[in-house]
């Protein structure tokens, strides 16, 4: 029987990439980068055979969708922040397999699901970064979409299947639910010095008091604000990536504490964290 490993919420943010490749800006992120490494470290120490993320850059606008491709090489240059994040180089295999039996649970939970393996179907940069600082071992990759238009009780859904599809599947999984926790881009004429800060304060002190409810285990009132803390707040992909990895963890039956690896940080206006939430 297969397992889920580790569940995390992690971060993504192209300052990664700057704070290791763009001259200037260099260290500027070390902190997420060791937090990155740290989830790899767990993963593998934990013999994870696979990555699953919920990818907040890979947006669609219709139903559930898995990319279950063998595998993917190239070059990355993000069409979103094209200064920010060039020249990323990446090759990793997909776990095709998983990805049919995640489509197919899904499906019989009611939700639309598909899983593609159609050329052109590349990775996106919400991916790409994490897996570059937290996959060193090999691990197959395997993104699913965020869908903009979806519910919280869609994706809390959509989670769940997921667990079973891991557990029928006899993988070893390592579940990253890869979007920022606020999301207000700073506006372009305060965007440069607003990249080490939030963009509203409000945003930050939600935030804050969301990962003080993660850490203390007040999994229940949490789920209850995720609604309106979507909408306030402005998620990333409609905060997709949460309310999965919530439905994924049990939902208000979860019974664990986060453990923060990555201390909160703004960046570009948007708040960001890494949380392990033990299973
Ligand atoms: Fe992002």
């Amino acid at each position: 029987m297969g397992e889920v490993a580790l569940a995390a919420k992690i971060c993504h943010v192209p300052t990664i990439w700057m704070s290791e490749m763009i001259e200037g800006f260099e260290g500027i992120r070390q902190f997420a980068i060791d937090g990155l490494k740290e989830i790899g470290r767990r993963a593998e120490a934990r013999g994870v055979d696979t990555f699953i993320l919920c990818d907040t850059h890979w947006l669609v606008n219709q139903g559930f969708h898995v990319n279950g491709r063998d595998g993917w090489s190239g070059t990355f240059t993000s069409h979103e922040l094209p200064h920010m994040l060039n020249g990323l180089e990446y090759d990793y295999s997909g776990d095709p397999e998983l990805g049919d039996l995640i489509a197919e649970e899904g499906n019989a939970a009611g939700l639309k699901s598909r899983c593609h393996k159609m050329e052109g179907m590349n990775l996106e940069y919400g991916t790409l970064i994490p897996m570059r600082h937290a996959n060193h071992f090999g691990a197959k990759v395997l993104p699913i979409a965020a869908n903009q238009f979806s519910s919280v009780e869609e994706n809390r859904i959509f989670g769940a299947a997921v667990r079973r599809a891991v557990e029928k599947s006899g993988r070893r999984v390592a579940f990253l639910a890869s979007g920022s926790l606020s999301h207000e881009f700073a506006p372009n004429h305060i965007s440069q010095e607003k990249l080490n800060d939030i963009t509203d304060e409000f945003h930050r002190q939600v935030d804050l008091r969301v990962m003080q409810l993660w850490t203390e285990g007040q999994i229940e009132p949490f789920l209850r604000m995720l609604p309106t803390y979507v909408k306030l707040c402005q998620g990333e992909g409609a905060m997709a990536d949460t309310s999965m990895l919530f439905g994924l963890l049990g939902w208000d039956q979860y019974r664990g504490k986060g453990e923060v690896i990555c201390d909160y940080f703004p960046s570009s206006g948007t708040g960001q964290t890494i949380v392990e939430f033990p299973l």
